[in-house]
């Protein structure tokens, strides 16, 4: 009798705290949607989800990541099958799709399987950074800050991060984690090749890329495709250079192509295998808004800084500088990617109608997505350059494509950017607007992020990767071994034709 009573005195208590803590609920989801920056972009809301604010910091992203993984959770770790086991596995798996799902193989989302490899390949390195960035910092290679490469190579982070994250934080709903591998349509190798790099002595990082493949090809899923449906992510040029044509079956995550052997041998990358994707931005973004502010203080008509002088394909740029240093309307300056130039580029950018983005060691260059992110119209003089997402993305609507040797003849590039009218420049601008969210990487990764990307390109070539795993598997020896698209520059003869 007592205990109902009291129960019954509490109760209203009880209603009136619940009350307090809904409102109060109420009151911070209010208030977080409001303290956001207006949304950026006209279709919608940037971030639809107001309690996790992305970040977009690489070092800041990381630093929460270390502490939250301080101990890595245990976790359920797949049987270790036997290649032809898990081939049956992934039979009987693909065999009930196919019976129960009307549009199998085409899959959406995409499963992915995340190897657990041994710290040494992954925390031990994300470690080495955050302890030594700081130190490092007047660090150089090639002239180059290394924190910097690492940042703006950082794809490995941000894509193993988000398919770490707990699924109730997950936003993107293009691709799943899955813990068996007989779920698997893709396995994703976590090992961070361009931290290591850069940041360990020469002989030990051999040594360490020579374990990791190793470990890599140990694998039975490997085994059984010949890494076929493996993503591997190469996204620095040098990175596990010394071993990876030992792993050129494998999906690699490549800044861009350049097959003529300078930094990817013929035959080891292709578009229909290899994925192209953005390096990481070096500056702010300027949304919606910002675009619109900035409009009428965009008085640069064309504006570069970077390095003047590059190997490779970045010869164009002495060339370019030669020819356009003097000019009215352009800003050519000498700069670096450290912390001031970060300032100046931002600015530069902000001031300009247009940006050049000339080859730099390979390609494409990591200014090319900065001035996307700038509402800066890129002019790309690039012979050679693959695009990332061009499977969804039109660059022909956000940028101008100048082939180089037009680009050097005197007055030429002048001429044609001033009589590029007002109207296609806005209409470029808001097309850029519109596009920036789609190089910007964060943490929790964004729907239409370059993260979501990724796995929409993948779902793209699924079928293709099943084709030649199944093919590999049943070769005899008189078969045709090689098949593969390859994309080549036409003979001198015909070049000017775009066949
Ligand atoms: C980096 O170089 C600057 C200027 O040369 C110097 O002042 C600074 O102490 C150096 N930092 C480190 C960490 O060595
Ligand atoms: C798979 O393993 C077998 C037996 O160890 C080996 O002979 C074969 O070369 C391996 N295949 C690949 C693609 O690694
Ligand atoms: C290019 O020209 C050379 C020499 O004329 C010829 O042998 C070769 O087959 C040509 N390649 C293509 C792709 O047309």
């Amino acid at each position: 009798m007592a205990g109902k009573q009291i129960t019954r005195s509490k109760s209203p208590l009880v209603v009136l705290t619940l009350l307090l803590v809904a409102l109060s609920l109420l009151f911070f989801f209010l208030l977080s949607f409001h303290s956001d920056s207006p949304a950026p972009f006209s279709d919608g809301p940037l971030y639809p989800n107001p309690i996790y604010k992305p970040e977009t910091s690489f070092v800041a992203s990381l630093e929460r990541f270390l502490l939250a993984h301080d101990s890595p959770p245990p976790t359920v770790r797949s049987r270790r099958h036997k290649p032809e086991e898990l081939d049956d596995l992934l039979f009987k798996t693909e065999t009930r799709r196919l019976y129960a799902d009307p549009y199998y193989p085409l899959t959406m989302p995409i499963r992915v399987y995340v190897y657990e490899m041994p710290a040494k390949f992954t925390y031990d390195l994300l470690r080495l950074f955050i302890s030594s960035y700081k130190d490092t910092s007047n660090l150089t290679s090639n002239g180059s800050p290394v924190h910097r490469l690492i940042e703006q190579h950082s794809i490995d982070y941000w894509l193993w991060a988000d398919l770490l994250a707990p699924e109730s934080e997950r936003l993107l709903k293009s691709v799943v984690r899955v813990h068996r591998q007989e779920e698997a349509d893709l396995f994703y190798i976590p090992f961070f090749t361009t931290i290591s790099f850069f940041l360990m002595e020469k002989q030990q990082c051999k040594s360490l890329y020579r374990e990791a493949l190793k470990w890599i090809t140990d694998q039975p899923a490997w085994n059984r495709s010949g890494g076929r449906d493996h993503i591997l992510p190469l996204h620095h040029p040098w990175s596990f250079k010394s071993v990876r044509r030992l792993v050129k079956n494998a999906i690699w995550l490549l800044p861009d192509m350049d097959s003529t052997g300078n930094w990817y041998k013929p035959g080891q990358v292709f578009l229909e295998k290899d994925l192209i994707l953005p390096y990481v931005a070096n500056v702010d973004v300027c949304d919606a808004t910002c675009i619109s502010e900035t409009r009428s203080k965009r008085t640069t008509l064309l504006f570069f800084r970077g390095r003047l002088k590059r190997n490779a394909g970045g010869k164009i740029r002495a060339n370019l500088v030669a020819e356009l240093h003097s000019a009215e309307g352009v800003f050519i300056e000498e700069g670096t990617a450290g912390e001031g130039g970060k300032a100046a580029a931002q600015n530069g950018m902000r001031k300009s109608s247009f940006c050049l983005s000339p080859a730099g060691d390979t390609p494409s260059s990591a200014r090319l997505f900065d001035a996307i992110v700038s509402g800066c119209i890129p002019v790309i003089v690039s012979d050679e350059l693959e695009l990332p997402f061009e499977g969804i993305l039109d660059y022909r609507k956000i940028a101008l494509f100048v082939s180089s040797s037009d680009a050097v003849q005197p007055g030429w590039l002048l001429t044609y950017l001033r009589n590029i009218s007002p109207a296609q420049i806005e209409e470029m601008r808001q097309n850029l607007a519109k596009y920036s969210r789609h190089f910007i990487y964060s943490s929790p990764a964004q729907p239409l992020g370059p993260e979501d990307l990724v796995w929409r390109m993948m779902a793209g070539k699924l079928v293709n990767i099943r084709l030649h795993t199944r093919r590999s598997q049943r070769v005899v020896k008189e078969s045709r071994r090689i098949c593969t698209c390859d994309c080549r520059r036409a003979n001198s003869t015909t070049s000017g034709h775009l066949l």
